[in-house]
C-alpha cells in the first residue's frame, strides 16, 4: 500500500501559492494547495496516477457528469502533530466508501494501491499546507467524475479520479438550529442516500434555503415514507441525548455510514456511555424537549467533527436546548480530536501515518 510499489507520475508546480495564503483567515474549502492528484479511466482500466499543479480541467461540454450527475466524492482530513508527523484518520474507511458510492453510480472501482500511493505522494508534496495546532487540518476531497463525451443516458466509459486539498481551521458555523423535515426528503428506500453521490447534495439546497428563510441553518431529514423518524443532517449524522442516554439512527440505504459516527459509537462503548442505535421518532424527541429530558442534539462529520445544535423546529414550533457544561458533544470532540492529532493513545488503530 506504500508508494514504493505503485508508480505515480509527478509534475511539480513551478511556484507555490503558500506565501500568499492567509492561514488565519481561511473560509472552508476556498483555498487549494499547489498540487492535485488525477487518474484517468479509459480502455477499461485506471491509468497511472498523476500529480500535477492544481488548476482547471478541460472537458468536453457533453461529458456525462454535466448531464447525468455521475459523480461521487469523499471528505477526509490530514493532521500534523507537534513533531511534524502527518496523520490521517481511518482513511481505509473513506477508500472503501468511495468505491461503495461508485458501485451504486455504475462507476468502476478505484484500486486501493492507487488511492494510497496518490494520496500519500500528494500530502508529502503539499505538507507545508498542513499547519500544526489544534483545529488546523488539511481537508482532503477525493472525487470521481464521468468524463466521456456524449449525452446518451448511460454509464460513461471514461472517468477521472481526483484528489484536491484545502487547508482548514477549526470549524465554527455559529449557533446551529435545525428544522425537522416534514415535506421534503433527502433519500428513499432503494435509492442513493448511503452514497456520497453529488446529486444528493444538490437536491438539499432548495429545501435548506427554505429552512434558512425560517431561521434554521440545517435540516434534519426524516424518513421519506412517514416523516416520523429522524435520520441525518445534510452532511452530518445526528445524535440525540435524552437524559443520559445517547440515541442515533441505524445506517441503511438512506443514511451515510459516517466515519465520525461509528467512531463515536466505539468511544461510547469504551467509556460506558449508554448508547442506543435505533430509529429515533420525531414524537419522542418533541416530547423529551417538552419535558426537559432532551439534553443535547449534535451532528457528527469529518468537517466539523462534532457540531452541537442549539435548538430545533417542528410543526411550526421552535424548541431550545439547554446549554450544558459537561456535554457529550464536548466529551466526544475532545476524545476524537486528541486521537486525530496524536495526543492520545490510539486504542482502535484509527490513525494512519503518512511518511
Ligand atoms: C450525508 C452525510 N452524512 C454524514 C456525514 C458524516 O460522515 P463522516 O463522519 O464520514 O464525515 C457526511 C459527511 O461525509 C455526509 O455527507
Amino acid at each position: 500500500m506504500k508508494t514504493s510499489t505503485t508508480p505515480v507520475d509527478i509534475q511539480k508546480a513551478a511556484t507555490s501559492k503558500i506565501e500568499n495564503t492567509d492561514f488565519n483567515n481561511l473560509a472552508f474549502g476556498q483555498v487549494f494547495t499547489d498540487h492535485m492528484m488525477i487518474c484517468d479511466y479509459k480502455d477499461g482500466a485506471w491509468q497511472t496516477p498523476k500529480i500535477q499543479p492544481y488548476g482547471p480541467l478541460e472537458m468536453d461540454p457533453s461529458a456525462r457528469v454535466f448531464h447525468y450527475g455521475q459523480a461521487v466524492f469523499e471528505g477526509m482530513k490530514a493532521f500534523k502533530d507537534e513533531e511534524d508527523q502527518i496523520w490521517l484518520f481511518r482513511p481505509e474507511d473513506n477508500f472503501e466508501r468511495i468505491n461503495k458510492s461508485s458501485e451504486r453510480l455504475a462507476i468502476p472501482a478505484f484500486p486501493k494501491e492507487f488511492f494510497f500511493a496518490g494520496l500519500e505522494e500528494l500530502l508529502k508534496l503539499d505538507k507545508d499546507w498542513i499547519k500544526k495546532g489544534f483545529g488546523n487540518s488539511l481537508y482532503i476531497r477525493p472525487f470521481v467524475i464521468a468524463t466521456e463525451a456524449g449525452v446518451s443516458a448511460a454509464p460513461a466509459k471514461e472517468y477521472k479520479f481526483m484528489i484536491i486539498c484545502s487547508p482548514a481551521q477549526a470549524y465554527y458555523s455559529g449557533e446551529v438550529r435545525v428544522k425537522f423535515s416534514e415535506e421534503y426528503s433527502r433519500a428513499a428506500d432503494g435509492g442513493v442516500g448511503f452514497a456520497k453521490a453529488a446529486g444528493n447534495y444538490a437536491a438539499q439546497f432548495y429545501p435548506t434555503n427554505l429552512a434558512k428563510d425560517e431561521g434554521f441553518q440545517q435540516i434534519i431529514w426524516t424518513d421519506a415514507n412517514t416523516h416520523e423518524y429522524l435520520e441525518e443532517a445534510g452532511t452530518m449524522n445526528i445524535f440525540f441525548r435524552v437524559g443520559d442516554k445517547l440515541i442515533t439512527a441505524p445506517t441503511s440505504d438512506r443514511i451515510l455510514d459516517g466515519v465520525t459516527r461509528k467512531s463515536i459509537i466505539a468511544l461510547a462503548k469504551e467509556f460506558n456511555i449508554d448508547l442506543e442505535v435505533r430509529r429515533v421518532s420525531v414524537k419522542e424527541i418533541v416530547e423529551a424537549a417538552k419535558s426537559g429530558d432532551l439534553k443535547e442534539i449534535f451532528g457528527s462529520g469529518t468537517a466539523t467533527v462534532i457540531n452541537p445544535i442549539v435548538g430545533f423546529g417542528h410543526a411550526g414550533k421552535k424548541y431550545d436546548l439547554p446549554k450544558l457544561e459537561d456535554s457529550y458533544a464536548g466529551f466526544f470532540k475532545d476524545k476524537l480530536t486528541k486521537i486525530q492529532y496524536n495526543q492520545a493513545a490510539d486504542k482502535f488503530n484509527w490513525r494512519y501515518q503518512v511518511k
